[in-house]
């Protein structure tokens, strides 16, 4: 770059000693996120759905996903119990329902009747796919681990990872074999009470790595 850098005034804070914000600006910034709507089975067979936007890939071979609890919620149960959960895209025409799956209810309480969502029967692990949902990881989990801060205190949070031992992709969404992001429909997390963003064709742009 040849220009210098723009003067900029920053509001500058350190997390610990508060953001001086109306909102906290740190789940805005890192965004907008993919969300990972996350099926499991409790040891007993009870099935559980809901959404985790602190949720990304981490590795490619094998493949590598992972989610945040914040707190000791039932989906981290279960796949404590069990070793499994799916992955479901959460697309805009299922934004709502995926929302609604977040409702805190007793254990015992399915999402999938709440939602009056369709489970589907995996092929490599026991709790279901949406079956709304047009691409499904089925992944067996690797590790949990309980996050701690910089002064090495436990975090109550809960990063689960696992890899993918299933995919299923609608096939509408493969153009000559390769997978159509920007037609998909994802919808992903930014910040606040409320946003979520969308994609699409429009935000697309190529770059190739320098050679
Ligand atoms: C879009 C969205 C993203 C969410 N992301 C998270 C998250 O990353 N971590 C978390 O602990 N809760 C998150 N939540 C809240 C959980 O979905 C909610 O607590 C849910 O009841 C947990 O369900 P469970 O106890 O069945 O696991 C999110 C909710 C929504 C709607």
């Amino acid at each position: 770059m040849t220009t210098p850098p723009p003067a900029r005034t920053f509001h500058s804070y350190e997390p610990r000693q508060g953001h001086g914000l109306p909102h906290d600006p740190f789940n805005a910034i890192v965004g907008p996120r993919p969300i990972g709507w996350i099926s499991t089975q409790s040891a007993t067979g009870a099935t559980n759905l809901a959404p985790y936007s602190f949720f990304n890939a981490f590795n490619y071979v094998p493949p590598i996903v992972g989610f945040a609890s914040i707190g000791y919620k039932d989906t981290v149960r279960n796949v404590q119990a069990t070793g499994e959960f799916v992955w479901n895209l959460a697309t805009r025409d299922l934004a709502e329902v995926m929302n609604q799956s977040c409702a805190a209810v007793p254990p015992e309480v399915s999402e999938f009747d709440l939602t009056g969502l369709t489970p589907l029967p995996s092929t490599r692990v026991r709790p279901p796919r949406v079956a709304e949902s047009p691409v499904t990881f089925e992944c067996r989990s690797t590790q949990i681990l309980q996050l701690q801060g910089v002064d090495g205190a436990p975090v109550d949070t809960w990063l689960v990872l696992g890899e993918v031992v299933a995919v299923h992709i609608d096939t509408a969404l493969l153009k000559d074999g390769v997978y159509d992001t920007a037609n998909a429909g994802h919808i992903l997390r930014g910040g606040g009470p409320a946003d979520y963003f969308t994609v699409g064709p429009e935000q697309l742009f190529r770059m190739y790595r320098p050679r």
